[in-house]
């Protein structure tokens, strides 16, 4: 048995920095309605949303050696910048955190929020697109917001955030990870999230 939503939420709560708690918050919010939307189970999409970031302060050049020591693999990107690492670190410590077991797709999901993955799930595309566009996030307007909820599937809203992202990294200079081109091109070809 793991600790109920309400315990880890507690407990969260005192891992990570106010502001960021109540991005988790909001998160939880979009995941619960997203999955509601799309026959997911909505306290599952909770659990995984207000976890998501408790380890967003954890990283430091240490963190690609202890993911790898874990079975987690490392992606480029993540070992040049281990703050990418946050959900791989909360991934290794969910069922622990937990004080019980979490099902595997608990783990992916908080896992691939950062760059995306093709195999991060449902509940992976859920938390990747309530992390983007929940209502604390400032970026975005409500025309933004109502595009991505415009999509029929949940892998059509993760092209429209992801288009979205690219306009973004070009006018930065920022250079798109591979794992992140890899789940565009799939989804782009037909892939469906699982
Ligand atoms: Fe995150
Ligand atoms: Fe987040």
């Amino acid at each position: 048995m793991r600790i109920s939503y309400t315990a880890l939420e507690t407990k969260v709560r005192g891992m990570i920095k106010e502001k960021r708690f109540l991005h988790s918050l909001g998160v939880v919010a979009v995941s619960k309605a997203l999955a509601a939307r799309f026959s997911l189970d909505p306290e599952d999409a909770a659990y995984i949303g207000i976890y998501h970031d408790a380890y967003r302060y954890s990283c430091d050049a240490s963190s690609p050696a202890f993911c790898r020591e874990h079975g987690i693999d490392v992606f480029p990107e993540e070992e040049r910048e281990p703050m990418l690492l946050h959900g791989a670190l909360a991934a290794v410590h969910f069922s622990q955190d937990a004080e019980g077991d979490v099902p595997d797709y608990f783990r992916i999901a908080v896992r691939h929020h950062t760059l995306g993955h093709r195999r991060m799930g449902k509940y992976g595309a859920v938390l990747y697109i309530a992390d983007y566009m929940e209502p604390g996030r400032k970026h975005l307007d409500d025309s933004d917001r109502e595009r991505i909820l415009s999509g029929e599937r949940l892998e059509d809203m993760i092209i429209t955030i992801m288009d979205m992202q690219r306009e973004y990294f070009m006018r930065e200079g920022i250079a798109e990870a591979s794992v992140s081109r890899e789940l565009y091109d799939y989804i782009k070809a037909g892939g469906e999230l699982e």
